[in-house]
């Protein structure tokens, strides 16, 4: 049994990261007698002057309905390096951080994080490090889990956004855009917008053409509907071109909800509106939901470490937590699937992706 261990969190935050810390905690300290060590601002802590603090159940009080990461994140740093559109793990850092590890009486890492950090958290286990990783992220992109803590709150914020731009919508007879986060996948767009009752939804799996948009809004107007509201994934696409970029340098999505708002200005006589929702969709406390999973994983992130577990992620699956190689978690990312029964439900309801053909999904 180890008697004490760390705890970092890594990426972009997400509502339920402190429910996960607080639950490991509990865990931890309670029925298994270990020390708990908060390793700040991500694996950044555990380099050069190394940045921690002691955790126990008296400064994990509270926290559960708290917004963001008591202990920092970083979503970009010193441990991987982005070349060709593929990550590469310096050996340097890790070397060091392992040495940091030692100093520090460090024995084993439970690690927050999405598809990035965990990669980071995998080369640990490689070293021969043990680590267990907690599936984080408000996309719910990662392959091996159902869900991920955060996606469930996301998605109440946006359908809630979603809800407030339907009522301005038809008191002017607009077309409303709300852009919402999603790099490579539409889960959120997907989910808010069957639960917002968009008219028509752009996700990155479906490019889409403005004649089919067009198609769609005509559509609505011949019905009796003279407003029209879309929600669009920060990573979706028009027929044939790329991502649109905030900062390309960076790889920082944004200005896909704009775009499609001018354009269907220039193309019909219909006033539009574009609302980026951006990081509102991650900041705040999280739902019951997200508190709930989060706490869950948390538990049984200390009871896979404490069974002797090692490079796994809990996942959720089939409703019950269950542990998987990491290598699986990160080999690819979990893209919404154009054939399956959720697209299928929203098209039944006559929700349009607007792609060339609807018939060719
Ligand atoms: O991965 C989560 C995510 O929310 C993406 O959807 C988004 O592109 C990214 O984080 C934005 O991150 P930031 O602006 O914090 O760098």
């Amino acid at each position: 049994m180890y008697k004490q261990i760390g705890i970092l969190t890594g990426g972009g935050d997400a509502p339920g990261l402190n429910a996960v810390i607080r639950a490991v905690v509990r865990t931890a300290t309670g029925e298994f007698g270990m020390k708990v060590i908060g390793i700040e601002d991500s694996f950044e802590g555990i380099l050069g002057e190394t940045q921690t603090v002691k955790l126990t159940k008296k400064s994990v009080s509270g926290i559960l309905p708290r917004g963001g990461t008591i202990l920092g994140t970083r979503n970009r740093g010193s441990f991987a390096k982005i070349v060709d559109g593929q990550p590469v793990f310096p050996e340097m850092p890790i070397s060091e951080a392992l040495a940091n590890l030692d100093i520090l009486g460090i024995e084993a890492l439970i690690v927050l994080g999405g598809e990035g950090t965990l990669a980071i958290a995998e080369q640990f286990h490689k070293r021969g490090f043990p680590v267990i990783g907690v599936p984080k992220t408000i996309d719910n992109d990662l392959a091996a889990t159902e869900l991920t803590f955060g996606f469930m709150t996301a998605i109440d914020i946006a359908t809630e956004a979603l809800d407030r731009l339907h009522t301005t919508a038809a008191s002017h007879d607009r077309v409303m855009i709300l852009e919402v986060m999603g790099r490579n996948t539409g889960w959120i767009a997907l989910q808010a917008g069957m639960a917002g009752s968009a008219d028509i939804i752009l996700i990155p799996e479906i490019p889409f053409s403005f004649e089919s948009v067009l198609r769609k809004i005509k559509e609505r107007e011949r019905e009796g509907s003279k407003f029209t509201n879309i929600v669009v994934a920060e990573g979706a696409r028009e027929v044939g071109k790329g991502e649109m970029y905030a900062d390309k340098e960076q790889l920082r999505l944004g200005g896909v909800g704009n775009y499609v708002r001018q354009r269907l200005e220039e193309m019909t006589d219909k006033e539009a509106r574009c609302v980026v929702l951006g990081h509102l969709q991650r900041g705040g406390s999280p739902n019951a939901f997200d508190r709930m999973l989060g706490t869950n994983f948390g538990a049984c992130a200390v009871r896979a470490l404490a069974s002797g577990q090692t490079g796994k992620m809990v996942a959720l699956q089939a409703g019950t937590i269950v542990n998987v190689p990491l290598s699986e978690a990160c080999a690819n990312i979990k893209t919404v699937p154009v054939d399956g029964q959720l697209v299928r439900t929203a098209r039944d309801i006559g929700i349009s992706f607007a792609a060339p053909k609807e018939s060719d999904l």
